[in-house]
């Protein structure tokens, strides 16, 4: 791989270097699941190996767990932590109230699950996952493999009911099969193109016996952190209602998280 980074990876980098800003020794930290949140744990492992950073991890899926466990980080499971300080994940899209949509990846579960249990969630992304309306990306609904189908149609039918532009569901594939979680069920992607009440959206679907958790994360997300191809990094923090702008010096080539695997 080439020490060059691409724009896009560029964005995602700069954008987990700012959230590291947010993480210190001692703390209990979730980590994500996805490109993004990779760099992030690719930033801590070097911090934890560089700069003496004590840290324990919580991650959101067995392929975050993989990586934590290579660059160094301590790894616990939630259940023994409880509680955590801080969790950085990526989004497949955020709103202006910071209601997002994830589970693009399918961890969608763990990662409401930690993201709830801990004391401020933030996200980290490239600029295109910033939308006026939640619902262009297909919401992941997580799905009990006992009759799914069932399931599917109950959703079909709940969807006629709420405020969205379309209502495609289709079970995700991996190849010929279907896709299976980390938890060992399916995922249904609703294809709705605009979600218009995302909260009276996720209360439905969570209330359709076999949906085990939808891809809405809503009054979750506390602070977006935003980067840009040209190092340019936008922090929004809705809790304090502050928006900050930091700058990184992308032109130095001293790109040392180029065996980033994800
Ligand atoms: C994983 O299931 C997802 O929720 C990811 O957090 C989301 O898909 C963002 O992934 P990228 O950072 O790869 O875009």
């Amino acid at each position: 791989m080439s020490s060059e980074l691409s724009p896009i990876d560029t964005a995602k980098f700069v954008a987990a270097k700012q959230a590291t800003e947010y993480v210190e020794s001692g703390m209990k930290v979730g980590l994500g699941t996805g490109s993004t949140a990779a760099w992030l744990v690719q930033c801590l492992g070097e911090m934890v190996r560089d700069e003496g950073l004590r840290i324990k991890g919580v991650p959101t899926s067995a392929r975050t767990a993989r990586l934590a466990r290579q660059v160094g980080i301590d790894v616990i499971t939630l259940d023994e932590a409880r509680w955590l300080d801080v969790t950085i994940d990526g989004a497949d899209e955020y709103d202006e109230d910071l209601c997002l949509i994830k589970g693009g990846g399918g961890a969608h579960l763990q990662e409401k699950i930690v993201a709830t249990a801990s004391e401020r969630m933030i996200v980290i992304a490239d600029a295109s996952k910033k939308v006026e309306r939640l619902g262009a990306f297909p919401l992941p609904l997580e799905v009990l493999q006992f009759g799914y189908r069932t399931t599917q149609d109950l959703i079909a039918e709940t969807l006629i009911g709420m405020d969205v532009l379309n209502r495609d569901i289709s079970l995700r594939m991996n190849g010929t099969a279907p896709f299976v979680t980390d938890e060992g069920n399916y995922i249904l992607d609703l294809d709705l193109k605009r979600i218009g009440n995302p909260r009276q959206l996720s209360l439905a679907l969570n209330q359709i016996p076999g949906v085990v958790e939808n891809g809405l994360f809503i009054d979750i997300c506390d602070m977006v952190i935003v980067g840009h191809a040209n190092g340019k990094v936008e922090v929004t923090d809705i809790t304090n209602g502050t928006n900050e702008v930091v700058r990184f010096d992308v032109r130095d080539d001293d790109n040392i998280f180029v065996n980033i695997a994800d």
